[in-house]
């Protein structure tokens, strides 16, 4: 009981209130060429028709749901801790008439048992976490990965200097992001046990760049 009061004060929901969880969308395309940032991580996931796919931190379900239409025999499941922008997620992924699996649980405790994905992606859900979080989200993400399974993330690159301080502080206020700097991920997950950890490149928004991060569970690729 004590751990679930410690994890919700210390969430950061989708724009720093549950109240506006509907305003999410609308400011997302606002900030951010979202279709072209979506379709380039769906892309580097390199995901395969059977595969089973987790959207660590779903949000409302856009790149959920984008994958599901990508991919309508994967098996494709969306994780958020807030129940409120679930609620627009679900009533996304009904309009569209996908059978999508979405679950409210958090990122450091998942419910789903050791090897079950064969990819997790996330995107702008790790400069929510504080660091702490950020591993064991990390370690959770390798756990319930198959062998040979990858991470692929999508989040605000570490920002510096002055536009990019403003940009910091916009990010803070309207994505609910706790964090300056950040992300050290690739050290984070290397320190957790990924391998073949990679820098995918850099995405510009005027919010700064975002930055692409991978990394597998040590095993044979899995692509297939
Ligand atoms: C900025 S939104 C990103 C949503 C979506 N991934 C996207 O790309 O639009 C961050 C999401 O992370 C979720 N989140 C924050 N902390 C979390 C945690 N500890 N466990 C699970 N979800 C979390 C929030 O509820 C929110 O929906």
């Amino acid at each position: 009981m004590r751990n679930l009061v410690a994890q919700r004060e210390t969430y950061v929901p989708a724009m720093g209130l549950y109240s506006l969880a509907r305003l999410y969308d609308p400011a997302v395309r606002l900030f951010v060429r979202e279709r072209a940032l979506r379709t380039g991580l769906i892309a580097k996931a390199r995901i395969a028709p059977a595969h089973r796919v987790l959207d660590l931190g779903c949000g409302t379900a856009t790149l959920t749901i984008m994958i599901k239409r990508a991919f309508p025999h994967a098996e494709v499941f969306g994780l958020d801790g807030d129940p409120e922008i679930l609620g627009v997620a679900r009533r996304k992924a009904a309009a569209a008439r996908l059978d999508i699996r979405l679950d409210e649980a958090q990122a450091a405790g998942m419910p789903y048992a050791e090897s079950t994905f064969d990819r997790v992606v996330s995107s702008f859900v790790f400069h929510h976490l504080s660091g702490d979080t950020q591993r064991r989200a990390l370690q959770e993400a390798l756990r319930v990965l198959k062998p040979g399974g990858e991470l692929h993330v999508a989040d605000f690159a570490v920002m510096h200097g002055g536009p990019a301080n403003l940009a910091s502080h916009v990010v803070g206020h309207f994505f609910g992001g706790r964090r300056r700097d950040v992300i050290p991920l690739l050290t984070m997950m290397s320190e957790v046990g990924f391998e073949r950890v990679q820098d995918r490149g850099r995405f510009p928004t005027i919010l700064g760049n975002v930055g692409f991060y991978s990394g597998a569970k040590p095993g044979p690729p899995n692509c297939a």
